[in-house]
């Protein structure tokens, strides 16, 4: 049978990428976004979600059942990031963040035990290195990644009898879309590339299943951006 994946936020960045070599690696892929992408592919289902929603979520579990009862791999990237101190981040910005980065991966997971398949199932979070490190101008950002990796370490207790491996990615800066709203004062060329990152991600996936790496902090070689 044909391996399944689930990618959240497959619309732009890095979840497109993933799903671009998910599927080329022989992976059907339920990939959900808000907005969708052009990309096509006949293992590439593009699904409507609103990760902040759990009717969204639900629903993307339904289409998802439609076509798979379980999931080889999860890849938990949906995310937002906006720059601005903690004098001048609204409380709608801050709520923003922790409804997208943190409460957005409980409804996935809340949702998503069904589809374990005991002994196989790898877990993918797209963390940050701002889920252990403080940035300046990011507080909101900051916050929803560390309660979003606090989540993570309960959950990997609460499921260990499943024997799944969970990876967290803890990636410095990444040129992607991401950063297409924050100005100019950070050079994209000491930002790692898309392809650093996915050479990365396809060495977690494809490692042996009696492999796992519960945390990689990757960055570029001239390291931290603030
Ligand atoms: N780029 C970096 O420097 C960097 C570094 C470390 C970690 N990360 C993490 O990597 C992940 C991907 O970031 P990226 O750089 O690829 O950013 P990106 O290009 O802005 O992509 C973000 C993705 O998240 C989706 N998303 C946002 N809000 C959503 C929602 N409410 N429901 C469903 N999907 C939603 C977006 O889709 P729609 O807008 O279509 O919904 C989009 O597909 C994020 O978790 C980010 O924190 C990025």
């Amino acid at each position: 049978m044909e391996k399944c994946a689930l990618v959240t936020g497959s619309s732009s960045g890095l979840g497109l990428e993933i799903t671009r070599y998910l599927v080329e690696s022989g992976y059907t892929v339920f990939g959900g976004s808000r907005s969708g992408t052009d990309f096509e592919h006949e293992n590439f289902y593009d699904v409507e979600l609103d990760i902040t929603s759990e009717e969204s979520v639900e629903e993307f579990f339904e289409t998802i059942r439609e076509f798979s009862p379980q999931l080889d791999l999860v890849v938990n990237n949906a995310g937002i990031c906006e720059m601005s101190s903690v004098a001048e981040t609204t409380l709608s910005q801050f709520e923003a963040h922790l409804a997208t980065n943190t409460i957005g991966p409980f409804l996935l997971f809340k949702h998503l035990e069904p589809f374990l398949i005991k002994d196989t199932t790898h877990i993918i979070s797209i963390l940050s290195t701002a889920a252990h490190y403080g940035y300046p101008n990011v507080s909101a950002y900051n916050a929803s990644k560390f309660g979003q990796l606090g989540l993570l370490e309960s959950l990997k207790k609460e499921w260990k009898d499943y024997k799944l491996r969970f990876t967290n990615l803890f990636p410095g800066a990444i040129n992607t879309p991401l950063w297409d709203k924050m100005g100019s004062r950070f050079s994209r060329e000491k930002m790692l590339s898309p392809s650093d990152f996915m050479n990365v991600f396809s060495f977690v996936v494809e490692a042996p299943p009696t492999l796992q790496f519960p945390e990689l902090t990757f960055l570029h070689k001239d390291g931290f951006i603030e």
